[in-house]
């Protein structure tokens, strides 16, 4: 599709890929395996939904819910529509791509076609977040669902075995303060209570180190790298069995669940405003990250094309369908100031006094964790993998084992980058992280989009509908501008204290700023060019939810950006495979 560009350093660092040599995908010989090393064709359509509510239902729904519903109410219930809505414009243009391009990769191959490989590898370094970073939150969280469970049943693990080293720092200074201050000791909560008990009891190391890591954390992320590493069948099998009773239990939760709402628990809807249900933004956009991972199996499907975008969609309806009725289920049942616990869906039957129905709910929370963990130990391989075919990564990235069809080399790397940090880090640095790297890849597969298919017009198996945005979209924009003067007085109020108060309260709003001169923007473009709506609104509510999660968050994101262009131009740029062919002889 793309003209190849004139030879020179730069334009390298914008030429795209050809789709047709992207569809040189090697055929399939009589056992399923691509000839050369290729990877196995297993994955049917039931497999990839089960594949995508594997890496949707976990450490959100069971656990960071809780917070976001003590900040926001029931009306966190519509953010998870909201957010929802913005998945499903990304879901549309991922499974626009994956029948476009249905080679391992995801949203990195994507970017490669359609905006060049700087972009690619940005985004590929962007996916890290996603994935390797995400498992950090789920198997940290999987560890103390299962520290808890063991408690239940006598078995207590030492507390400097089951958290992080920094963690428990922070949650011991915290203890200390509260203690100089005058404090009881009951005063602290019971998350600080076990970090200063963790790090006071911990073996010393040299220096100020005290020896607190996760273990369970570590564990679970060696045992399902191991089975990873011996095969995407046995990975299958594991992870359609493990979905079927993460769904069996979500159903036993709303069914049991929906008999113990008090409609009364359902006001104040909103008892902390807009604010309060837009500060869970990060924990319930985590909570549908995954659908999109199924799309780095792309090379082990029977059938990508057609497929891959069905079961996207069916992954994303399922789990809506699924997160608003338990959201409702659990406001309903509690009162969201109640909510403010890690292990929320099984709070709410002890609560009510169902503790065998509590138990039940806190087994099957390590079992759906497990299988979030699985997919995402799967999908980040597979991306590194196919950045290392491309020359972006050294060639031992693209190393497929020659028994079981699976990147082994990545797959142990991957390994080690989600176990180490797991056993040492904290949880909520991790996850802010994970879900501004994701809505980043998220809004550039929707821009994408724009750029190569602008009109609906390619010939794809599956497109995304063509809507005619020239009116609609600053229309739309306008409705947004009336609904947050009528209903957000008091948000409107705060920023325009922050902005009299100095740069350090403004600064908060900066990213907010520079979204609202990209929305007009784009409303000029999309009414000069006719943009497809869709893509342009999955493009705008992704930003949108990006600039909710803090300028702090936005700093890390754009220092963890400068370490991988620091990569790229070291290593990526020299060795890229498209620049090498293109580049005349002797340069
Ligand atoms: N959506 C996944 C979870 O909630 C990442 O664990």
């Amino acid at each position: 599709m793309s003209t190849p560009l004139p030879p020179s350093r730069l334009t390298g660092l914008f030429r795209r890929k050809n789709l047709d040599d992207l569809l040189l995908n090697p055929p399939v010989d009589a056992d399923g395996h691509s000839p050369g090393g290729g990877l196995a064709r297993h994955l049917t359509v039931r497999d990839l939904t089960a594949l995508g509510i594997a890496a949707v239902i976990g450490a959100g729904i069971f656990s960071t819910i809780g917070n976001a519903s003590h900040d926001g109410g029931p009306a966190v219930s519509l953010l998870f529509v909201f957010t929802a809505v913005a998945c499903a414009f990304s879901a549309l243009c991922y499974a626009q791509f994956a029948a476009t391009i249905p080679v391992s990769g995801s949203a990195y191959t994507y970017a490669y076609a359609s905006f060049g490989e700087l972009a690619a590898w940005i985004i590929g370094w962007a996916l890290i977040m996603e994935y390797a970073v995400g498992n950090i939150v789920v198997a940290i969280s999987w560890s103390d669902y299962f520290t808890g469970l063991m408690d239940g049943i006598g078995v207590h693990i030492p507390v400097w075995l089951t958290m992080g080293m920094q963690s428990a720092h922070k949650h011991y200074n915290e203890v200390l303060e509260l203690m100089q201050a005058g404090k009881p000791l009951a005063d602290a909560t019971p998350t600080q209570l076990a970090g200063y008990q963790a790090w006071a009891a911990a073996p010393q190391l040299p220096g100020d180190l005290r020896l607190v890591i996760d273990l369970p954390a570590g564990l679970i992320t060696l045992l399902i790298t191991a089975v990873v590493y011996i095969g995407i069948k046995e990975s299958k099998n594991a992870s359609n069995l493990l979905v079927l009773l993460k769904l069996t239990v979500v159903a036993v939760v709303i069914g049991v669940g929906v008999f113990y709402v008090n409609p009364g628990n359902w006001s104040p809807f909103a008892p902390n405003g807009i604010g309060g249900v837009l500060k869970g933004v990060s924990a319930v956009f985590f909570a549908y990250i995954g659908f999109d991972a199924i799309s780095t199996t792309a090379e082990e499907c029977k059938n990508p094309q057609r497929d891959l975008p069905r079961a996207m969609i069916y992954a994303l309806i399922i789990c809506t369908v699924l997160y608003v009725i338990i959201t409702l289920v659990l406001t309903g049942m509690v009162s969201y100031t109640e909510l403010g616990v890690g292990d929320p869906l099984a709070f709410v039957f002890q609560k009510v006094g169902l503790n065998w129905l509590a138990g039940v709910v806190a087994v099957s929370a390590i079992f759906a964790m497990a299988s979030v963990l699985l997919v995402f130990q799967i999908g980040q391989p597979r991306i590194w993998m196919t950045m290392s075919r491309d020359g972006l990564l050294p060639p031992v990235f693209a190393r497929v084992h020659p028994k079981f069809h699976t990147p082994s080399f990545s797959t142990v790397v991957t390994g080690f980058f989600v176990g180490v940090p797991a056993m040492l880090l904290n949880m909520d640095l991790v996850i802010d992280l994970t879900s501004i790297g994701t809505l980043f890849a998220f809004a550039l597969v929707c821009g994408g989009i724009l750029i190569i298919d602008p009109y609906g017009k390619s010939d794809a198996r599956f497109k995304v509908p063509y809507i005619n945005g020239q009116f609609l979209v600053p229309l739309l924009m306008l409705v947004g501008v009336v609904l947050v003067f009528t209903y957000n007085q008091a948000g409107l109020q705060e920023f325009q204290k922050a902005l009299s108060s100095g740069y350090e309260e403004a600064r908060h709003y900066i990213p907010m700023l520079v979204f609202l001169l990209f929305c007009v923007a784009l409303a000029w473009l999309s009414f000069r060019k006719h943009l497809s709506l869709l893509p342009t609104l999955g493009l705008l509510t992704n930003l949108y939810l990006m600039t909710q999660l803090g300028v702090n968050n936005w700093l890390l994101f754009f220092g963890w950006l400068i370490i991988g262009l620091a990569l790229y131009f070291n290593y990526g740029f020299k060795h890229s495979k498209l620049r090498l062919k293109h580049m005349p002889a002797g340069r």
